[in-house]
């Protein structure tokens, strides 16, 4: 193999014969429905996205639709997904369609990336899904397998390397703009299932006897990344308090912040701070449950949820409400906190 067109053709008759096709978001060129996939897909497994995917087109059918609803319907709808700043872009996105664009979705990944929560990779996975534009996308899995395939030996965390290796994508897309869906999703495909990260399976891959990597023997020496995540680590001490009827104090979090706007129980950094507010308020302790742990982009959080109770339900102060567990499903909560109020029902 050598060439532009013999890659690209060998990604296309891959995906046609082995890559994904029964996918929701898969035949349909609605970009009101790729674009939405390839949001929740930005961080999510496939297999988790399918459910809210569903759930989120019968709520939000269209654009129209989202942009018209509240963005704590939207939230609500995102609960558990993760990532949340994804459902707020997504909701702005989809007021500045309709409020500039008389609700018909820009036609070019140029265009699409003006858009809030729109990356250069995913507007052009839109725009080659959609519009068949012949645009390269370079996403995690994808930068892997081109950077492999090339043996692009220069440090990707370097802006100006970064540009490169999109440079040579650019280069390797079909000349037909029909092969442009099959080329994309099959670039997506080989990424999370032939050339992962860890032992991928050259021996499947159709670009093996040209993959420069595979020739070094060393794939997984590609991409080459100077710059690893640090995740910090952070204890939250998590104040559940209940009032006789059952309902919990729940308040929005600060924007920005970690789940900006959505609800959660009052967060204090140490054990005694509050334990201090608790006291101020008369609550009487139930129970502290098990420390919880969880991953975000760059915090490692411990949770440390405590259950206490009041006497009376008097308000206690602005920025939050006393919400009913029938309530709870309605709201926009992080995953955690749902489960830690479902703890205690
Ligand atoms: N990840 C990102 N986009 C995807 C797509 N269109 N299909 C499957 N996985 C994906």
């Amino acid at each position: 193999m050598s060439g532009a067109q013999p890659f690209a053709q060998a990604v296309v008759l891959w995906q046609r014969q082995h890559g994904r096709h029964e996918l929701p978001w898969q035949n349909t060129r609605d970009p009101y429905r790729v674009w939405l996939s390839e949001i929740m897909l930005q961080q999510t497994q496939v297999a988790t996205v399918l459910g809210y995917y569903r759930r989120f087109l019968l709520r939000f059918p269209d654009v129209a639709a989202l942009a018209a609803a509240p963005e704590d319907a939207v939230l609500a709808e995102w609960s558990g997904l993760g990532y949340y700043s994804r459902a707020r872009n997504l909701h702005r996105a989809a007021r500045r369609v309709v409020a500039e664009h008389g609700g018909v979705f820009p036609g070019s990944a140029e265009q699409l990336a003006q858009l809030p929560g729109i990356g250069r990779s995913t507007a052009a996975a839109i725009a080659a899904f959609c519009f068949g534009e012949r645009v390269p996308i370079l996403d995690a899995n994808v930068r892997r397998v081109l950077s492999r395939f090339l043996a692009f030996e220069h440090d990707l965390a370097r802006a100006p390397h970064e540009r490169a290796l999109w440079g040579l994508a650019a280069g390797l897309v079909p000349e037909r703009a029909g092969d442009m869906p099959a080329y994309t999703q099959g670039l997506m495909d080989l990424g999370a299932s032939v050339c992962t990260a860890r032992e991928p399976s050259c021996a499947v891959c159709p670009l093996e006897s040209a993959c420069a990597a595979r020739c070094s023997g060393e794939p997984e020496r590609f991409p080459v990344r100077s710059r690893k995540l640090l995740r910090k680590s952070e204890s939250w001490w998590l104040l559940f308090l209940r009032e006789p009827g059952g309902r919990v104090w729940l308040q929005r979090r600060p924007e920005p912040g970690i789940w900006a706007g959505l609800f959660c129980a009052p967060v204090f950094a140490d054990e005694e701070a509050l334990l201090a507010h608790a006291a101020r308020k008369g609550a009487r302790q139930l129970q502290a449950w098990a420390p919880v742990r969880h991953a975000l982009t760059h915090r490692q959080l411990l949770l440390h949820p405590v259950h206490m109770e009041l006497g009376t339900a008097d308000l206690l102060e602005e920025g939050g409400s006393w919400f009913a567990p029938r309530e709870w499903p309605t709201l926009g909560l992080p995953a955690p906190i749902r489960s830690m109020l479902a703890d205690r029902r």
